[in-house]
Order: C-alpha cells, then structure tokens, then sequence
C-alpha cells in the first residue's frame, strides 16, 4: 500500500506543483505517495484548462504522486475516493461540503476546494497518478462563488494542518479506495449534492436542457433523467447551473 505523504516537500513558490510532481516522476526520482505543497502558484490549473489562482501562504495547494497500479478502467476510483476524503476531511473542520461532480467540493453553494487528477499511463496500467488540490484555507478567490474554511468557521488554519488531516484520513481508508468497487461508487453518490433535483444544464453543444441527476455510472460519467430517460454525460461534455440559494 501507498503511505501518502512519505516525502513532503514544501515550496514557496512553483509553476504548479502538478508539474512539478511529473517533473520528478519523469526524472526517475519520484517516491510512491511524495507529496508537493506550496506556498503560491505562479501557473496553477484546474480543470477544463482553468487556472487556480491563490493568494500566497494562506491557501492549501498540494500534489501527490502515487503508483495505484489501477487499470485504466478503474481509474476513476481516485476521482471518487479523493472527493469523498475531502469531504471527510472539511467535517473534522466542522464543515458540512457537498461534491459537486465531477470532484469539486462545494458549501452552501460556494466553492471551497477543487481536485485535478492527472495520469501517467504504461500499457493499460496507471503507472503514476497525479492527485492535485486546492483547498481554500483562509482566503477566497474573487472570481467564482467561492468560501474557504475561514469564512465557514470564523477560525484561521494553517495550510499544513489541513493537509496532516486529508492524509492521516487518506493513509486510514485504503481499504475504501481498493475495495468493493459498488461501495465506493455509493459513497462516492451519497456525498453528492443536487441530486434528485430538476435542475438546468448547459451543454458544450447544442441547447440547453433541464433534467435530474440521479447518480454517476461505473465511468464516472453523470447520469441525468432527461423526460424520463437516463442520459451519460463525460465532463467536458455538459455543466450544470447551481440552483439559487
Ligand atoms: C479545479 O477545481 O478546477 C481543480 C483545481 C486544482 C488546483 C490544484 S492546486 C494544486 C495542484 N496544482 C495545480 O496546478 N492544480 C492543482
């Protein structure tokens, strides 16, 4: 097994510590479940070719990277598994967060953290993954609807603090990660939020739409009753707008 967080290595200040993970891993010099922090981002990326951008020191921002030996097919149990171990994670905070698929992690609407897996493959092996987060510890980002674990509590953390939490609850449930695939597709539904609700989709093409997502399916794809049918959406496909609250 994978002891996440064998190596820590903390930067002030880094392109992205995705790139910096890879970069390590492409050098032959990576150990399975190293983890990357940093201070500040001058590059960082979501996902969809987004940027993550955050106020120096006083957000968590962090790569691991990780041998899962996971077959391609089964990849997306990292997705799932990482989400639903933040969500962990903000409880012991005290923080009630939602997953919004396809692994963003929401409170009441507003976005506190995101999630950017990134694989290396060999054959039909995942060879190494890339597991990067943002989570917002003090400070919110102007540009979206967001919080941080700040504005939800009142009480200041320390990046690090945070990140000892995600590991030692990352480290605690393997056994969820490699496990019973249909229980962790589950928990991965339970946790998440807007479910059994109409809400309205926009798609990358063609006209929007209302429908009810009911779940994800063994791809991970979102699983949206569209007049009565079920419909499969990959995550470039379509997004959905969040109902006012
Ligand atoms: C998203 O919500 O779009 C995903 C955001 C992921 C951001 C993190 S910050 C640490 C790691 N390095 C990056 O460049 N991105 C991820």
């Amino acid at each position: 097994m994978t002891k996440f967080g064998s190596v820590l290595i903390q930067l002030a200040t880094v392109d992205s510590t995705n790139n910096y993970a890879a970069n390590l891993i492409q050098q032959g010099s990576c150990q399975d479940g190293s983890v990357i922090m940093a201070d500040y981002q001058t590059m960082g990326r979501g996902q969809r070719g987004n940027s993550w951008q955050s106020v120096s020191g006083e957000n968590l921002m962090f790569s691991i990277a990780f041998q899962s030996r996971l077959s391609i097919d089964q990849q997306i149990r990292i997705s799932w598994y990482s989400a639903i171990i933040w969500q962990q994670c903000l409880l012991r905070f005290g923080i009630d967060a939602q997953i919004k698929w396809p692994n963003d992690l929401y409170v009441r609407g507003r976005k506190i953290g995101g999630i950017l897996i990134e694989q290396q493959l060999n054959g039909t092996t995942l060879d190494w993954s890339i597991l990067g987060c943002g989570i917002n510890v003090n400070d919110t980002p102007d540009l979206v609807q967001a919080t941080s674990i700040y504005q939800e509590t009142g009480q200041r953390f320390k990046p690090l603090t945070v990140l000892t939490e995600f590991l030692d609850l990352l480290n605690g449930q393997q056994n969820l990660l490699f496990g019973d695939f249909f229980k962790l597709k589950r928990s991965f539904e339970e946790g998440m939020e807007w479910r059994n609700q109409l809400l309205q989709f926009e798609k990358k093409e063609g006209p929007s739409f209302e429908g009810i997502i009911r779940g994800v399916n063994e791809q991970g794809q979102l699983q949206v009753e569209v007049n009565g049918t079920m419909q499969s959406y990959g995550n470039q496909e379509i997004r959905f707008l969040l109902p006012r609250t």
